[in-house]
């Protein structure tokens, strides 16, 4: 053990998680919030790296992030012991959308996979997976379950104050993989309030958009990813009009797809007129508001689909076709993307508000 395990509380009965994170290749960490979780994560990486193997974290608490910002999942390589997860700077983040998992659990668990085939691919032989607090219900045996199918752990570690992980984890008992191991909580964690979670999150995003700029990115270079705004061709003036007539509001922009129209609104539409359109457009035709789309975190993807970087959408100018984002990614021309979150963020990292995953049309 290393001078730096002397700062944690380490049971006894983790012996064996600690023994066998020596020799697995991907680990899954579950368990409640402040369960002790990603001081577990420390542990196991230094205990691994100890068996000269070469280990990566792959942070897919999108709430209470470490290693890079929330509303992502993150990977980074250990190079030296750590003593917490948030010494370690990220190789590589895939943006999530949100800093909760309910809404978007594809997302959320294509990311994971995402970044631990990252993390293999830079070589890592162990990947520690941490993971979100979600562990009750049937969201979380949706999450999980897909997470534990896409990442195929050799070892699933369930930390637990009582019985709270078991609906998770009992059916792998007649599996050959992966291996489950049992943890009780250790004594030392301390729990963080709500409040204190909130102003984490804020300090995490503060300190990521510190060094950002704004950058001009036209939509032709960066089409969105997830929403039909941009996917489709600009509607003639006629049909702005008509939509404007029985939508009852401004249409600042519009475009046609075969399966439907698709409009931004400066107000609230008229639903009945929504309806009107459906039936002359097609049954996929959707309105956005563009308060939806003011201060709103996204991800800028380059030409793999990867995540450069997050920005803070500030600005669209619907007629130049041109995105103003503010965010610390360097080179506008690497940008092959944008894939749209949830959550809208003031500079210093406030979240503002969200937006329901039904809002980006
Ligand atoms: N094994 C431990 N020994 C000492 N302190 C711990 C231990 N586990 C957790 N803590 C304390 O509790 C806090 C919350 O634990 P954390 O690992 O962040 O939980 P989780 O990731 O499950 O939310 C940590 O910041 C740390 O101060
Ligand atoms: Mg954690």
């Amino acid at each position: 053990m290393s001078n730096s395990s002397a700062q944690w509380d380490i049971p006894s009965s983790w012996k064996p998680a600690l023994q066998a994170a020596g020799a697995a290749g991907t680990i899954l960490l579950l368990g409640a919030a402040d369960s002790g979780k990603s001081t577990l994560a420390a542990v196991l990486a230094n205990e691994a790296r100890r068996a000269t193997r070469t280990v990566a974290v792959v942070d897919a608490d999108i709430g209470q992030s470490s290693v890079g910002p929330p509303a992502c999942v993150g990977m980074a390589l250990v190079p030296e012991d750590i003593r917490s997860l948030d010494d370690l700077h990220p190789d590589a983040i895939d943006f999530v959308g949100s800093c909760t998992p309910a809404r978007h659990l594809l997302q959320c668990a294509t990311s994971a996979h995402a970044m631990a085939s990252t993390a293999a691919r830079a070589g890592a032989d162990t990947v520690i997976v941490d993971t979100t607090g979600l562990i009750s219900g049937a969201f979380a045996r949706a999450l999980k379950g897909a997470k534990v199918r896409l990442l195929a752990p050799d070892l699933l570690i369930a930390v637990q104050d009582d019985d709270e992980v078991e609906h998770l984890i009992s059916h792998y008992q007649t599996r050959a993989r992966p291996t489950v191991l049992r943890l009780p909580m250790s004594r030392a964690v301390k729990a963080r309030s709500r409040d204190e979670r909130a102003s984490r999150r804020q300090m995490k995003f503060a300190a990521y958009f510190a060094q950002a700029h704004t950058l001009e990115i036209p939509w032709d270079d960066a089409p969105v990813e997830n929403s039909p705004w941009t996917s489709g061709d600009p509607a003639p003036g006629h049909v702005r009009a008509y939509a404007e007539e029985c939508l009852a509001a401004e249409v600042l922009y519009a475009e046609r797809r075969a399966d439907g129209l698709f409009a931004i609104v400066a107000q609230q539409p008229d639903s009945t007129g929504l309806q009107t359109l459906r039936e002359g457009f097609g049954s996929n035709t959707s309105v956005l508001e563009a308060g939806a789309l003011d201060h709103l975190l996204v991800g800028i993807l380059g030409e793999n689909g990867e995540t450069l970087a997050l920005g803070i959408l500030e600005h669209t100018d619907f007629r130049r076709r041109i995105n103003t984002i503010f965010t610390p990614l360097s080179h506008p021309q690497t940008a092959r993307g944008l894939r749209l979150g949830s959550i809208l963020i003031a500079r210093d990292g406030t979240q503002l508000g969200s937006n329901s995953p039904a809002a980006i049309g």
